[in-house]
Parts: structure tokens; sequence; C-alpha cells
């Protein structure tokens, strides 16, 4: 279809377009690897229709270059923590410091790439577009924020920013079509999801934990889907009963009540099962919310970040029900809330070991706030909602930015404590089935030793084959100072600095907001000690290694 169409428009250029169209330069910041994707198939997509077209890493973007570009595609996305990714910081840098230069001979638009379940959804993409026009940059499109699902908005995006710039050079073609529709519709991809049965389920949490996380193994059988260790994978959940319930009572409908969703026409509960999400409460909606209620406090505190923050924490849409009431129509419900969005897990297995199945780890989220039992959307659907038998929306989500090192005889370190510590078990299988044995050194950390060392006789049996050379662990809860991963790490600072020196690899994987942080503080104080240099010196060494890919994380 795509091409037939690329063709058409080719021969129809030929005719038509008589002035050569200014180059188009594409620059990327990837985090998993999505806005690189994206970037290369603008490109594609701009060849085919004979633009010249360039694209770069921003790592790898020399700023003076900026001079020559023309039409510019930014194409970015967020840390969850509204950081820019470690490829993108140096070009953010430059552009807000006082050496940026003038860009008005730049026309451009950006594309931000972001997970809205956090409060500075598309922060990078964002700054990005402000930072730009400030420096008299002519924005020709407006920038598109995209979520998790990000597909149908990035593909409208560029052929909206395509059209633009042809428009401005030929007002001829338009093109119509996007070469990320081109997929076969037989492959199962993000946008034609695959229904995979739970084979197996197991609380690895002995009794007693205070933690509940959940292995699931699930049949990839005749799907086609393949994974490489380091890729995660999306998977759909559905609201649970008792809140859908409460949001009905709370609203005053019946949930009998038809609605029109992305989905199709259908009742109003079914709409609230699959279609869209009660829990986290997001930024977006509660402006949405705010604006319909013409609510002065919920505006009060949209203006102010940190209040939004502490706002959002530990509620969802019932909480903002019942403490700002307002008449309710279901389409206005629907039209406030986010759309069902995958959450992603980092894939437990290798293919290699366990073939057409596919492996998660998941923790469980429950907790209590403002006096109310709360669960995780996508956790609670996986331990409470579904069964072995039952089925499961997934698609695999590639990260090439979480890979084990080309060389097999490359040593690895892997740091990941709890859920973290799912794609060094896929790590170690691949390692296992292609018999290979470069040095590899795992710093593992949950609670408590008796309950919580998950897939302990696992890495024992690593540890036994060779296939693992060390485990460090660190179980926080078993003494009275908490002992935690970057503790076990510092304890042995010359060791772990003799690997990096020797080529090791450095991987983390798991929580974002602290541990992520913490370690690297940890491997920077190593570095400095270690090797006897200044914390700036020791900062570079770590950047150094961030860009090479010697230090790659998986945190969320
Ligand atoms: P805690 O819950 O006892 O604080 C997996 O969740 C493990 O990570 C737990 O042992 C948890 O300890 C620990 N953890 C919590 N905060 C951490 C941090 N800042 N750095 C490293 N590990 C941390």
């Amino acid at each position: 279809q795509t091409s037939s169409l690329s063709e058409m428009i080719a021969a129809t250029s030929t005719d038509v377009v008589k002035e050569i169209p200014k180059k188009l330069t594409v620059l990327f910041g990837s985090h998993t690897g999505n806005s690189e994707a994206l970037a290369l198939n603008l490109a594609t997509l701009a060849k085919e229709n004979r633009l010249e077209v360039e694209v770069f890493d921003m790592a790898s973007f020399k700023t003076k270059e900026l001079k020559k570009v023309d039409n510019l595609a930014v194409i970015v996305s967020t840390h969850g923590l509204g950081d820019p990714p470690i490829q993108a910081e140096d070009l953010y840098n430059y552009l807000h410091s006082k050496k940026a230069a003038d860009l008005s001979h730049i026309k451009f638009s950006v594309l931000a790439l972001g997970d809205s379940s956090y409060v500075d959804y598309c922060k990078t993409g964002k700054d990005f577009d402000v930072i730009l026009e400030k420096l008299g940059a002519e924005r020709i499109i407006e920038r598109i924020d995209c979520d998790v699902d990000y597909e149908d908005n990035a593909a409208a995006w560029q052929l909206n920013f395509l059209n633009q710039i042809k428009q401005m050079t030929s007002s001829v073609v338009t093109i119509e079509n996007a070469s990320s529709d081109s997929l076969s519709p037989l492959q199962y991809s993000r946008k034609n999801l695959f229904e995979a049965t739970i084979l197996n389920k197991i609380n690895l949490n002995g009794t007693g934990s205070s933690k509940e996380t959940v292995h699931l193994e699930l049949d990839l059988g005749g799907s086609g889907i393949t994974y490489e260790p380091g890729d995660a994978l999306g998977v759909y959940g559905t609201n649970a009963s008792q809140l859908i319930d409460q949001v009905l009572t709370a609203t005053n409908l019946s949930g009998e009540e038809m609605v029109t969703t992305h989905k199709g026409e259908k009742t109003l509960y079914e709409a609230l099962t699959d279609d869209y999400e009660l829990t986290p409460l997001t930024k977006v909606t509660l402006s949405k919310y705010a604006e319909l209620a013409d609510n002065g406090e919920l505006k009060n505190t949209l203006k102010d970040n940190a209040a939004v923050v502490a706002y959002l924490s530990g509620r969802d849409i019932l909480d903002l029900i019942t403490e700002a009431p307002f008449e309710f129509s279901p389409d206005t419900l629907i039209s406030i809330l986010r759309k069902n969005t995958p959450r992603m897990y980092s894939i437990a297995s290798a293919q290699e070991a366990v073939e057409e199945e596919v492996h998660l780890l998941v923790s469980v989220v429950r907790y209590n706030a403002f006096g109310r039992d709360r669960e995780g959307h996508c956790s609670t659907t996986l331990a409470d909602r579904l069964d072995v038998d039952d089925k499961v929306k997934i698609f695999v989500d590639k990260n090439t930015r979480f890979k084990l090192p080309k060389n097999p005889d490359t040593p690895i370190i892997m740091v990941g404590p709890g859920t973290g510590v799912a794609p060094f078990r896929s790590f170690m299988q691949h390692r296992e089935v292609a018999e290979k044995k470069g040095l590899s050194w795992l710093f593992f950390g949950d609670r408590n030793f008796t309950t919580d060392f998950l897939y302990q006789t696992e890495w024992q049996q690593y540890l036994k084959e060779g296939i693992l050379t060390k485990v460090d662990v660190a179980f926080s809860r078993d003494q009275t100072e908490k002992m935690y991963v970057q503790h076990r790490m510092l304890e042995s600072g010359k060791e772990l600095y003799n690997w990096l020196e020797n080529g090791a690899h450095l991987y983390v994987c798991g929580d974002a907001t602290q541990m992520a942080k913490d370690v690297d503080l940890a491997l920077k104080q190593i570095i400095q000690q270690q090797g006897g240099v200044t914390i700036e010196k020791a900062e570079e060494y770590i950047k150094k290694l961030q860009l090479s890919n010697r230090y790659q994380a998986d945190i969320y």
C-alpha cells in the first residue's frame, strides 16, 4: 500500500517538482531506542519523497553544524523524572547556555515522547520546543507530545511535518501515508496486539513477606514474536470492578449508558473496564477536571508543580470526584480519563532458553492512602484478575539501550534490586544457552533474605555452572541499619573499579527515584577513590562509560 503510494508520489514529483527541496535534519535523543526508530522512520519517508535528509543521534551531533541546518525535526524522549536522555544532554545544555547561537535560519518542529503518568510529561521535548523558538528558529508545525502508546500520534505528526516542508518547497505533492503503517498486518506489534495465554504464575515471595512479586510465564506460541535480552514487554491491564462501581456510584451513572470510545461503541461499564485508566491520576486529567468543574482550588494547585505532585500522590479519579464533585455525563467522564496505556515490564527470560515463552517479574502494587485500599492497575490485573489459561494483551518493546555487550567475553556488572533483577535473569539465560562464560557479577537486594531472595536457586545454579562469577546481596531489613546494593558496591569498590578498567559493562535496573541515583553516586565515589581523581574527572569517566554504552540503565 505505502510503497505504491510512494512510487506514485515519486512519479508525480519528477514531473512537477522543479525546485530542489532544502535539506531535512533529524535529531534524536533516545532513551530506549523509540526516538531513534521514529527518526529513522521519518528519514525513510522523507527519502521516499525525494527530500534530502540526514539523521543524527544528538550525542554525536556537533553544535557548530547547526549553522548548516535548514529544516529540523527534533525527536526526543524524557526520562520519567523529567531529565533528558544522556545522549541529549550536551545539546540540551548548549542550547540553554549563553554560547547558544542565533538559529533564525532554521524551521523546526518537535516530537516529544514521554509517559503522562509522570508530572514532567514530555518535559525535554517541551524545553527543546521553547528554546529553539527563543533562539530565533521558526516553528512550522506545533510540537506533539506522545504518550506511551505513541504510534498513531507520531505517524500523524510525521506526515504533517513532511507535508509542511514539501509545501514550502513545492506546492503540489501531498504525502499521505507513513512508512510505519506498512507493517504487514500479520505481524504482531504495538498496534496489533497479541493475546498471550498465561501458562504459569507464582508469587516468589515466601509466606510472611511484606512484598508480593509475581513471576509469570506467557505463551507466545504461533505469534512469531521475537525479543532479545534487555527488551521490555508492554502489557495492557484492566480496571478492578470494585473501583469501577465506586466511580459509577460517585458520578450517579449506571454503567449501562452507551458511549463511543477510541475502541468503538460500548457500554460505559465496558469502557471503564478496558479503554480508560482510573488509576493513577495524571496531571492531564487533573487539568481537564479543574477546567470542567471550574474549580478554583484545583486550578491553583495546577500552578505549582510540587503541589501537583503532592496532590496526585496516592490519589485516583475517585478521590477527585469525591473531593470536587460536579454533574457528569458519561461522555464527560471518559473525556477526562487517560486512555488505557500499556505498562512496560523488563523481560525476565531469554528466548534462546524458553523458546515460545516470555517471562515477567511483576511487583504487585497495593497500599492504603486517604483511608482507602489502592491497587496498581496492571500489576493487580496480573495478580488478581487473570489466571493461568487466561489471555493478556501484549507487545514487545525493543530497548536498544539495554543490551548485552556484542563480545560475549566482555565482563558484565549487573545491579538489580527488587524487580530490577528481571533482565539479568534473561542475560544469564542467554549466556547459559550460548555457553559463554564472560565474567559476570550480580548485585541483588531486597527486604528480607528468607522471604524475598527472588530466583535464589537459579543464581546458585548459574554460579555453580560458572555462568555467574559473583553475587553480592543486600537485604535491607534483616538488620537495624539499612543495607542496599550500593553499600555492597562500595565495599567492593577496588574490585569493581578493576572490572571497569578491564572493560566491564555496567547495568542498572529498577527504581529510578532513589536507587539508580544512589547507585550512580556510589559509582562516582568508587571512581574518585580508586582512580585517585577529582569529582569532575569521575563524572567525566562515568559520562564516557554512558556514551560508549558501557553503563546502561533501565529504570522506572
Ligand atoms: P527498603 O524497602 O528496605 O528501603 C528492593 O525494593 C530493595 O531496594 C529493598 O530492599 C529496598 O529497601 C531497597 N531500596 C530502597 N531504597 C533504596 C535506595 N535508595 N537504594 C538502593 N536500594 C534501595
